[in-house]
C-alpha cells in the first residue's frame, strides 16, 4: 500500500543542486523497509514523495507513472522484488506482477530478473530467507549504482559525438519525453547529454517538446531544465516540424524504451515523426540509452510490444495540480465529445535506418545496424 499518513512532500534540493531530488529511493525506518517514489505525476506543481510499503503499490505507481522512464522502472522493478523479500511476500508472484505492470521498457523486467535471481541463488544455495533479502537488496543497490555511472559515461561519449558532429558548438537541441535524473539512477540519459553541453557552455537552447498526452516534456524536462538554468523553450509536438522547416534545431537527442537486436527503438510516442522530419531536414537525430535498455531477444521493431494507454488520457484534461484527476475516466476536464474513441499508444518505433548514432556507456554506434549494435554489447563493461 501507499501508506498515505507518511506521504509526505519531498524536501526540494537547493536551486543550486547539481540533481534534483531524487525519483526513489530505499529507506528502513522502524516499521519495515519502504520504497520512496517521487510522485512524478505531481510535477512541477508539487514534489511529494509515495511511500510503498507493498509491491501492489509499486506496481500502480508505475502504471500511473508516479515512477517512469525506462532505466528507473529497471531501479523500481530491482528494489520492489528487494521489497516483497524483505517483508516476507511471495517472491516469485511480487516478480511476476512487477515485470509486467508494463510492457513496453526492457529494463523493468531486466531489474525485475537480476534481484530476482540474486535473491534465488541465495534461497535456493543454503542461505535462510533473510540473507536472500539482503542478496535481492544489494543487486538492486548495484544496479542503481551501475545506472548512475552509465549516465556519467553516455553524458561523456554524447558530448564528444557532438562535438564531432557540430564542430560549430552552440546547440540548438530539440528533446523529446523526459530522460534526465527523474528515470535514472543518475544524471539521466538524453538529457544527460544536454547537460553535459549546458555545463560545457555549448548550449544555446534546449527546444522542449511538451509530448502529449501525459506532458513528460513540458512538466518534467522543463522542471529538470528550469532547475540547471538552461534556456529552454517549450513547444507542442505539433510545432516541430515548423521549428526543423526555420532552421532552429542543430540536433535531436532522444531516449529508449527498448532497442530491438536490428537497432529499431522503442520510444515515446512521437519520435517516429521527430526522426523522420530530421531526416528530411539533415539534422543529426542521436538515441542515447544503456546497454540494458537493447534487448537481443526482440528481433526487430516489429516485434517490440507496444503498450496501449487509456482514451481517456487523450479525450480527458487531467492538471498535475489535480491528485489523481486523469485516474480515472471522468476525473479529468473533457476536451473531446463524451464517447469519443482515442488512440493512445505510449510509444512508437523509429527504424535504425533514421537513426544517425545509438550512444551507450559503452561506446557509439553509427551507423546502427544489427551487427555493429551487438558487437558493442559484447564489449565487456566499462569501469
Ligand atoms: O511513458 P514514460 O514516461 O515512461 O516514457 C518514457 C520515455 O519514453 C523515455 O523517453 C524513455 O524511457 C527513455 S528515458 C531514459
Amino acid at each position: 500500500m501507499v501508506d498515505q499518513t507518511e506521504g509526505r512532500s519531498a524536501t526540494p534540493a537547493p536551486d543550486d543542486a547539481p540533481v534534483p531530488v531524487p525519483a526513489l529511493r530505499w529507506e528502513e525506518p522502524p516499521e519495515g523497509p519502504v520504497v520512496v517514489l517521487l510522485d512524478q505525476t505531481r510535477l512541477p506543481a508539487e514534489e511529494v514523495e509515495l511511500v510503498c510499503t507493498d509491491v501492489p503499490a509499486l506496481v500502480d505507481a508505475v502504471r500511473s507513472l508516479a515512477v517512469r522512464g525506462a532505466p528507473l522502472l529497471g531501479l523500481a522493478g530491482a528494489y520492489g522484488v528487494a521489497l516483497a523479500a524483505a517483508r516476507g511476500y511471495d517472491v516469485t508472484e511480487a516478480a511476476e506482477h512487477l515485470a509486467h505492470a508494463r510492457p513496453t521498457a526492457v529494463n523493468l523486467e531486466y531489474g525485475v530478473r537480476r534481484a530476482e535471481r540474486a535473491y534465488r541463488a541465495v534461497a535456493e544455495g543454503g542461505g535462510d530467507l533473510e540473507q536472500a533479502a539482503a542478496a535481492a537488496l544489494a543487486e538492486a543497490r548495484a544496479l542503481h549504482r551501475e545506472d548512475a555511472e552509465a549516465s556519467e559515461r553516455m553524458a561523456a561519449h554524447g558530448l564528444e559525438l557532438l562535438g564531432e558532429l557540430l564542430p560549430g558548438g552552440g546547440y540548438r537541441i530539440l528533446t523529446h519525453c523526459n530522460t534526465g535524473a527523474l528515470v535514472s539512477g543518475g544524471g539521466g540519459t538524453a538529457f544527460g547529454v544536454v547537460r553535459s553541453a549546458h555545463r560545457a557552455g555549448e548550449l544555446r537552447r534546449l527546444w522542449v517538446d511538451e509530448t502529449r498526452p501525459l506532458l513528460q516534456g513540458a512538466r518534467l524536462t522543463a522542471y529538470e531544465a528550469a532547475r540547471e538554468g538552461m534556456a529552454y523553450t517549450v513547444l507542442t509536438d505539433s510545432a516541430a516540424g515548423s521549428l526543423f522547416a526555420a532552421g532552429e534545431v542543430d540536433a535531436v537527442l532522444v531516449g529508449a524504451d527498448r532497442i530491438a537486436a536490428d537497432g529499431s527503438v522503442a520510444n515515446k510516442i512521437g519520435t517516429y515523426p521527430l526522426a523522420v522530419l530530421a531526416r528530411y531536414h539533415h539534422v543529426p537525430f542521436l538515441v542515447v540509452a544503456p546497454v540494458t535498455t537493447v534487448d537481443a531477444g526482440t528481433a526487430d521493431g516489429a516485434s517490440i510490444e507496444v503498450e496501449q494507454r487509456p482514451g481517456h488520457e487523450v479525450t480527458e484534461f487531467a492538471p498535475p495540480t489535480v491528485p489523481g484527476a486523469g485516474a480515472e475516466p471522468g476525473g479529468g476536464l473533457p476536451v473531446a465529445p463524451l464517447g469519443a474513441q482515442a488512440y493512445n499508444p505510449a510509444f512508437d518505433v523509429t527504424p535504425a535506418e533514421l537513426i544517425t548514432a545509438i550512444v551507450t556507456e559503452r561506446g557509439v554506434v553509427s551507423p546502427v545496424t544489427g551487427d555493429a549494435l551487438a558487437e558493442l554489447c559484447a564489449r565487456p563493461a566499462p569501469g
